[in-house]
């Protein structure tokens, strides 16, 4: 059985679609075993508890120095055995003591067409914002795996998504965020058939 931990910081819509391909068995031999938050008030820590997943918060009030987080973070993380790490809508930066100890095996989902509106500063909908501000015709998602750097692992797979003629920002992220959910379980399909 494959560990999962994702990381989250806000709604959660990308963990329920990990929790409903698993529940649905479009992704196989896997579980959630921890969900870690690095924001209390994240509807996504609701989402974990409904599906009595072990979820945990890791901020600045609970663990008031950097070390302290990364150390918080690594222990966790070993404790539970984890094989493979989501970062599903975590808007805090992974520090490299973390990417070190699990190199390989984590990986991230970004709203854009990796190199394109990516790096710091691009998250949530000041991506979508962008791609309106840059007049594009088309953006997309991509699944990375996670290094030192802000966007700039491996790409492990993309898919494009129109933009509309009068799309606003709201329209443009939901559109954006449905193929999110949808890329997000066949990325991880793909990465755990070269974990198992
Ligand atoms: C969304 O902007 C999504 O594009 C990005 O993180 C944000 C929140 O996602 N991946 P979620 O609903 O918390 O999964």
């Amino acid at each position: 059985m494959l560990k999962l931990a994702v990381l989250v910081s806000g709604g959660g819509t990308n963990l329920q679609a990990i929790i409903d391909s698993i529940e649905a068995g479009r992704i196989q031999q896997t579980e959630i075993r921890l969900i870690i938050s690095s924001n209390p008030r994240a509807y996504a820590i609701e989402r974990g508890k409904k599906h009595k997943i072990k979820t945990m918060v890791i901020d600045k009030e609970g663990f008031p120095s950097e070390d302290e987080r990364t150390d918080a973070m690594i222990n966790a993380l070993t404790a539970e055995e984890i094989d493979l790490i989501i970062l599903a809508g975590y808007m805090s930066i992974l520090q490299p003591r973390v990417v070190r100890a699990f190199r390989g095996r984590i990986i991230n989902i970004h709203p854009s067409l990796i190199p394109k509106y990516c790096g710091a500063g691009f998250y949530g909908k000041r991506v979508h914002q962008a791609v309106l501000d840059g007049g594009e015709g088309e953006t997309g998602v991509t699944v990375h795996y996670v290094d030192e750097g802000v966007d700039t692992g491996p790409v492990i797979l993309q898919e494009k998504v129109p933009v509309m003629a009068g799309d606003s920002v709201e329209l443009l992220a939901d559109r954006v965020l449905n193929t999110e959910h949808k890329l997000l379980t066949e990325a991880i399909n793909l990465v755990i058939k070269g974990l198992a």
